[in-house]
């Protein structure tokens, strides 16, 4: 990220689960605060042509994966909270919208928004600018995980440690050095059992046949010239073994063939998602 500026990579996934909502039927994740955290402007330029922000051939299968991942993440957690988790960490929020559409009792399951500080101040400012109230149950946790342990942030914010938690961390390993994904998942590893975490991550650009290295190229240039490059890529065996080694007792990988046959199965539009990331579950 530049230095000192909100992620820009933040409102452009927003934007794509916004669109999610006006494109696509059936919605794979359906987010009714997700239009309006977009801002004002952005919002009524998308209501009145949901596809124009969609300029590449490889929109629909970016699209898809933002929908698939949240709602892979929600579906892990709802059922962490019938095991009896009450705490869902969100990493790297950006504007991730589910505090504000909570759907569990309040006291139930309280929220804790972990993102640079630069992007939370934004958020925080967006949030005020389009009238949505912050709940009792939502803190906010401001870590540079290049900077700061998680572990800091999170005691700062009164995360209780000696209770499980669910974490999700969607569309931001990849903008991370290797060391800093590795050593937030070996915080989330000591957690009390029960604990577990749902992130995506990308594939090591040597796994990948030359039409798909292309296709990273041209993602890759995008996100480099917004100033967010991505750092992190990682071979699919090697991380589960290395997730198993921290101490995980279940680590689960999804690649593109499981995710299409759960979320986008028998659609008439053909969405789905493409094959340069995959998904991650994993329990201590
Ligand atoms: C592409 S956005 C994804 C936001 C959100 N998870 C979503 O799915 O909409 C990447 C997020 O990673 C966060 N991020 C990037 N580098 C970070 C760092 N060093 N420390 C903390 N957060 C970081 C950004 O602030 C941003 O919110």
């Amino acid at each position: 990220m530049k230095e000192d500026q909100p992620s820009v990579t933040a409102q452009r996934v927003a934007m794509r689960r916004a669109a999610h909502q006006l494109v696509d039927d059936p919605k794979v994740f359906d987010d009714p605060v997700a239009c309006r955290i977009i801002g004002r402007e952005s919002a009524s330029a998308l209501q009145a042509d949901p596809r124009q922000f969609e300029t590449t051939p490889l929109a629909p299968y970016l699209r898809a994966f933002v929908a698939a991942r949240s709602r892979y993440a929600e579906d892990e957690l709802s059922l962490g909270v019938r095991r009896g988790i009450g705490q869902y960490v969100i990493l790297g929020a950006g504007l991730d919208t589910f505090a504000f559409r909570n759907p569990y009792p309040e006291g139930t399951v309280r929220v804790f928004e972990v993102d640079h500080p630069a992007t939370q101040a934004w958020k925080r400012q967006r949030l005020e600018e389009v009238g949505i109230t912050l709940p009792d149950d939502l803190t906010f946790a401001p870590v540079d995980f290049e900077m700061q342990t998680l572990e800091d942030g999170l005691r700062n914010a009164g995360y209780d440690p000696d209770k499980a938690a669910f974490f999700s961390w969607l569309v931001v390993t990849e903008y991370l050095t290797t060391e800093a994904v590795m050593a937030t998942l070996r915080f989330i590893a000591s957690a009390p059992a029960r604990s577990g975490v749902v992130f995506d991550y990308m594939i090591s650009p040597s796994l990948l046949s030359p039409s798909q290295q292309s296709r990273l190229d041209a993602f890759t240039r995008r996100v480099a010239s917004a100033g967010e490059p991505w750092q992190a890529f990682f071979d699919p065996e090697v991380l589960v073994k290395d997730l198993r080694a921290m101490g995980f007792g279940y680590v689960e990988d999804k690649g593109p063939e499981k995710i299409n046959a759960m979320y986008f199965k028998n659609r008439k539009d053909g969405l789905r998602v493409g094959s340069l990331s995959h998904l991650m579950k994993v329990q201590v």
